[in-house]
């Protein structure tokens, strides 16, 4: 019997692609880049999964392209902004994501950002190899303690609690915002609920954990940059559009905030002639934050096991439209 043919925007990791040949025709589009999308279009016809990365645009024009043979699309990302969802679920095609096993690795890296631009380090780094580092200075590279400080945690989901659970060593106050208060998790952690904006103007560290949707594009901009204090440091591991960067620009310019550490940025990548790429105050990372080896190999695994459901017409493990099994 033929097997069903699947669709691969980038090559994941082996133990995925291992799960997937044994039951499927895998076609892999081999280069870095994503494919440009009329090769998009083209490569996806007749295929019966897709497995997609956030940077491939999955809209109404890629899905229909593929036809009616297409039943699942399994996303190796938690996030799943770049897919119509609707469009999907009208269609009856599932959504497969990979939520939980990044969870760890992303407040871990969350936690890099934060410390590396409250104490300087890729600064201090730099200016160790450029032979800079003449003496012990008393004020030299002075930077804002963590332990004792006030974080500020948007979005008390999986990766915000983890990132709260690691703020717990350091006897930091720990503030959330949220859509709701979750009065069990804030016992277990001893995190305080906040108003949004009282949570800018009393944390010195904010960090976002939070989807990316129309009520959070672009929620940091010039007036939230300006509640916060001087010595305020913001951590964008979630979504680049979350914060203006022009506006992140000036704050971190007028030094109107003290630091940011961002994994990610609207568009991505950053172009090279960003101001902010000029700034020593921000410690920039290229979207890694669920990059280790454990974690990628386990988003590959997930992946792989979403779309084999979906071909069978299971319900996928770990659905990011479950509205598609109402009808
Ligand atoms: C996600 O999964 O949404 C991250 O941004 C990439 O791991």
């Amino acid at each position: 019997m033929q097997k069903p043919k699947i669709f691969l925007t980038r090559r994941i990791p082996q133990a995925g692609i291992d799960l997937l040949v044994k039951e499927t025709d895998v076609q892999v589009w081999p280069d870095e880049l994503p494919p440009a999308f009329e090769v998009l279009l083209e490569s996806v016809r007749g295929a019966a999964g897709l497995v997609t990365l956030l940077s491939d645009k999955i809209d109404k024009q890629v899905i229909q392209a593929a036809g009616p043979s297409l039943k699942v699309i399994s996303q190796y990302a938690v996030g799943v902004d770049n897919i119509d969802l609707e469009v999907a679920t009208r269609l009856g095609i599932a959504v497969g994501h990979t939520p939980g096993v990044l969870t760890e690795t992303t407040a871990d890296l969350a936690w890099v950002l934060l410390m590396a631009a409250a104490r300087r380090v890729v600064e201090g780094d730099r200016s160790v190899r450029k032979g800079l580092w003449k003496t012990w200075g008393p004020t030299t590279f002075l930077g804002y303690d963590i332990h004792g400080a006030t974080l500020g945690i948007l979005g008390l989901g999986r990766i915000g609690q983890a990132v709260a659970r690691r703020a717990t060593g350091f006897g930091m106050r720990i503030l959330y915002t949220d859509l709701k208060r979750k009065p069990e998790v804030e016992s277990e952690l001893g995190v305080e609920f906040a108003l949004f904006e009282q949570m800018l103007r009393e944390a010195d560290f904010v960090t976002l954990h939070t989807y990316l949707s129309p009520e959070t594009y672009h929620l940091f901009g010039d007036r939230q940059f300006k509640m916060m204090k001087p010595n305020a440091i913001l951590v964008n591991t979630a979504r680049g559009a979350i914060v203006d960067l022009e506006a992140l620009y000036r704050a971190l310019r007028d030094k109107t905030i003290a630091g940011a550490g961002l994994d990610v940025t609207e568009p991505e990548p950053i172009p090279m002639d960003s101001p902010l790429l000029g700034l020593d105050n921000l410690v920039i990372t290229p979207h890694i934050a669920s990059a280790s080896y454990q974690t990628r190999t386990r988003m590959a695994v997930m992946t792989a096991e979403n779309l084999l459901a979906g071909l069978k017409g299971e319900r996928l493990p770990y659905c990011a439209n479950p509205g598609v099994y109402k009808s």
